[in-house]
């Protein structure tokens, strides 16, 4: 392990001003993507589509790292060129998503646990030859009727920090991510009792394992209520819950923390982030790593014609990511969506 390399890359994820794409969805969740907006879920689509958005001009100043998954980072640009290679190019970083899924959790009805460890020092080497400098793996915890289960936090934190320890043994910057599900009606509270749950014991896990925390970058989920919850959660709340959830829960050494966006509306996980770093500075950098809240519009322009629609898809994938880069310096206000390209 270089502690020096992975504290430089984790540096950089969070760089000031910049933030991550999660464009590493499974072939299921693309599917669902896909067929969402009505285009055919072929390889060649997902390879054009994610072309838009690995090669849009100018992505660089507002973008850090891209998540790629295995299949895309096998494929290359309609030029012949790498994809990994492409993003290199720019300075911007190529990860990859390597676990392989939230599986049911046994004897634990209605939890999951993320599979993934078996070969993962093996797939981390293959994945270095093609430049990867980080890496990411999600956890699922979900909110309801006695759950989530001690069983389940601890299940999930063992295994995040076994792979964080493989990805430092390669000089790859692990993401860690144990995302608490939005859906649910449960309130902000619970939300925020289950947040603090799985990230204490995440960081248990991690230190466990030895793990270095200056080399590694937490994928959080805001604290929000549940999107059926009777009473919803303002950006104030949200922002305030969050940042006392995280204060109460993170080692300081921790290199930065990146939001995923989960099933907010574009605009509000925009706004969140904002509300957050409005207030000044905390002990660790604040920025996104969406894929939804970043990649909605752009998906539905590309799909509404794809061989004629990349530059518009390009121009609302670029407009969303400068307002997420404003929001990493508490920027971001509601009224500069109406110079919306789309
Ligand atoms: P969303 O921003 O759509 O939640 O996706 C982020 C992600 O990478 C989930 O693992």
């Amino acid at each position: 392990m270089d502690i020096k390399t992975l504290k430089k890359t984790a540096g950089q994820m969070v760089a000031k001003g910049k933030g991550i794409i999660a464009a590493d969805e499974s072939a299921g969740t693309c599917q669902k993507r896909f067929d969402s907006v009505g285009v055919p879920c072929t390889e060649d689509n997902r390879r054009a589509y994610r072309e838009t958005i690995i090669a849009a001009p100018g992505l660089e100043e507002y973008v850090s790292g891209i998540i790629l998954f295995d299949e895309t980072i096998r494929q290359e640009t309609t030029d012949g060129e790498r994809f990994s290679d492409v993003l290199a190019k720019k300075g911007i970083l190529p990860g990859i998503k390597v676990d392989m899924g939230a599986k049911e959790l046994a004897l634990h009805a209605g939890e999951k646990v993320t599979e993934g460890l078996d070969g993962l020092r093996e797939r981390l080497a293959e994945y270095k030859t093609f430049g990867t400098m980080f890496a990411k793996w999600r956890a699922v915890i979900t909110i309801g009727e006695g759950i989530p289960s001690d069983a389940c936090i601890h299940a999930n934190a063992h295994a995040m920090a076994r792979y964080a320890a493989l990805c430092q043994e390669a000089d790859i910057v692990p993401i860690v991510e144990p995302e608490v599900l939005i859906e649910g009606d449960h309130t902000i509270e619970q939300c925020y009792e289950a947040s603090v749950a799985a990230l204490k014991k995440t960081f248990e896990e991690l230190a466990g394992q030895d793990v270095a925390l200056e080399g590694t970058i937490l994928k959080a989920s805001m604290v929000i209520a549940g999107k059926k919850a009777a009473k919803q959660s303002s950006v104030e709340e949200v922002a305030s819950e969050t940042l006392r959830c995280l204060k109460e829960s993170l080692p300081s050494a921790l290199a930065g923390v990146v939001f995923l966006s989960g099933g907010q509306s574009d605009e509000q996980a925009t706004a969140h982030l904002s509300a957050m770093n409005a207030g000044g500075k905390h002990p660790w950098p604040l920025s996104f790593s969406y894929a939804r809240a970043i990649q909605s519009p752009v998906l539905k322009i590309w799909a509404e014609n794809p061989n004629a629609n990349v530059e518009k898809a390009r121009e609302a994938l670029l407009f969303r990511s400068r307002m997420n880069s404003l929001a990493t310096m508490g920027k971001y206000s509601e009224e500069m969506e109406k110079e919306r390209p789309y």
